[in-house]
């Protein structure tokens, strides 16, 4: 972190483009309710990320309120963390302008999440969805985030941040006015994989619904997605050494070791020598037992959106109080007039 001197904080977000997955709630909900009684958090739904592919307005809005709620499902307490919708805070757009004219193309040409977004037609790409990682550089440092809970898909994208934080510091003769943000990767469910093809991240935009286990899936869907997962015909092996070259039965593993607060060695110690006949049913129980509670409570929630949006609006209170004027200093040090 340099020798940046300020708070510790936190800032995260997901994209309302899609249901919310194990993935995200392994890679990401769980480290953010865990970190809220550790640092000072803020967490978002990145409403204009998620327009750099097209999204449908009314589902837009209902996707927004279904991650508010998810957050809030999984533990998030609003009265400690601010939970809000980034499109409700100006500075984040304002600052990523900035940031735009900070970044370099070459930086940016490196991304891989464009590359494999934007496909083979790149020319009918969005301008966002290139400059995608600029607006979520402008997320972190708005706040001066020290720590940024993410799963291992967003490690690029972190390591950009950091590029435009320093070059910032560096081009305004600005010394640790950014801090350099720190990735907080590491542990189990930092990758979860799609139950089809374990070499595929798991994901709300998967094509196949099989693929993703959802947190508003009932435990008939749960067990059903589960059952159905590709595996492979062998054993489990007893050690987690025996796991490499099959990718498949490594995730469900990975799966189990993650929701039981265990290791795949741990896991393997229970079941090694097993196949998937005994083993998919013991996951299937404890993938409902851990999130059948969290989707009552989403489901809950879900159906009171005055509740969501106030909550919301309070959460954008509190983050603009701090966003603004860290925006106004950076136009004074960048030369704009007050
Ligand atoms: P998004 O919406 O794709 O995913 C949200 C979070 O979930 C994690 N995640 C996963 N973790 C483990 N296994 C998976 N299969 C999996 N899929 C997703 C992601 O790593 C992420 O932590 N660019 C971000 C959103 C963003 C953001 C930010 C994140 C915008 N601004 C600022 C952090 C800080 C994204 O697309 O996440």
């Amino acid at each position: 972190m340099s020798g940046y001197q300020g708070p510790l904080r936190i800032l995260s977000g997901i994209q309302p483009s899609g249901g919310m997955h194990l993935g995200n709630y392994l890679g990401a909900i769980r480290k953010f309710v865990e970190l809220q009684h550790q640092y000072e958090c803020y967490y978002c739904v990145v409403d204009m990320h998620a327009i750099t592919v097209w999204q449908d307005p009314a589902k837009l809005r209902a996707q927004t309120f279904h991650i508010a709620a998810s957050y809030l499902a999984a533990g998030v307490d609003p009265n400690i963390a601010a939970i809000f919708h980034q499109s409700a805070v100006g500075a984040h757009a304002e600052l990523a302008w900035i940031f735009n004219c900070v970044a370099r193309l070459g930086w940016i040409d490196r991304m891989t999440q464009f590359k494999d977004k934007a496909g083979k037609d790149k020319e009918r790409a969005s301008v966002g969805l290139y400059t995608y990682p600029v607006l979520q550089a402008a997320d972190i440092l708005v706040y001066k985030a020290t720590h940024v809970p993410v799963g291992e898909d967003q490690k690029q994208h972190l390591e950009l941040s950091r590029d435009i934080a320093g070059k910032f510091n560096h081009d305004f003769d600005a010394e640790d006015f950014f801090p350099l943000p720190e990735p907080l990767i590491k542990g189990p469910g930092a990758r979860i994989m799609s139950l089809r093809d374990g070499a595929k991240k798991m994901s709300k935009s998967d094509p196949s619904e099989n693929a993703c286990i959802f947190l508003s899936d009932d435990s008939d869907v749960i067990a059903r997605k589960i059952k159905k997962a590709k595996s492979d015909p062998e054993p489990l092996p007893s050690e987690a050494a025996g796991l490499e070259g099959r990718p498949e039965a490594a995730n469900l593993v990975g799966i189990y070791a993650a929701l039981s607060g265990s290791s795949d060695a741990e896991v393997l110690k229970e079941y090694g020598g097993q196949g998937f006949g005994v083993f998919k049913p013991a996951l299937a129980e404890l993938v409902v037992e851990k999130l059948s509670p969290i989707s009552a409570e989403l489901r809950r929630l879900e159906a009171d959106p005055g509740f969501l949006q106030k909550t919301l609006g309070e959460g954008a209170a509190r983050a603009a109080a701090v966003a603004d004027p860290v925006v106004k200093e950076v136009k004074e040090i960048v030369g704009f007039l007050p």
